[in-house]
């Protein structure tokens, strides 16, 4: 059962969708990040007639947290307009596994199901900034 600030994070997140821009690809998707202070940041895909200029969803709102300072993060919501899970593409695990840490990504399909990924689980033996800490360390 998911608590009642996961499930506010949900709503901000099906909220966000409805501001898609998505003509292309019609593929809509909301995502709201919660910080450690509670404060939510919401984000939606922006697509570009370029195609690869797209920024997903997970990323506009991971970018706007940390553009207004935010440091500290609990979790992501992400809702689609899909009866499929939409799971973070790639690029998003990765930014957000260096921007926010090992936060609970919650997502929610077109009927309504949920389901908690922890997000170390979605990308394991993470490439982040550790690495480029041993590499400097041990540079001659
Ligand atoms: N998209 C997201 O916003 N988040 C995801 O996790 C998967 C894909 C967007 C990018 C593009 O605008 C559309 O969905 C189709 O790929």
């Amino acid at each position: 059962m998911l608590g009642a600030k996961y499930k506010e994070l949900l709503k901000r997140a099906s909220d966000a969708r409805r501001r898609a821009y998505a003509p292309y690809s019609h593929y809509r998707v909301g995502a709201a990040l919660l910080t450690a202070a509670g404060k939510v940041y919401t984000g939606c895909n922006v697509e570009t007639s370029s195609y690869g200029l797209t920024i997903c969803a997970e990323r506009t709102a991971v970018f706007k947290a940390i553009s207004e300072g935010e440091r500290s993060f609990r979790a992501i919501a992400i809702a689609a307009d899909d009866p499929d899970f939409t799971p973070p593409c790639g690029a998003c695990r990765q930014v957000l596994i260096d921007l926010a840490g090992n936060i609970d990504v919650i997502l929610v399909n077109s009927k309504g199901r949920t389901r908690v990924e922890q997000l170390k689980d979605l990308l394991p033996f993470a490439f982040d900034k550790k690495h480029l800490q041993t590499a400097r360390r041990t540079k001659k």
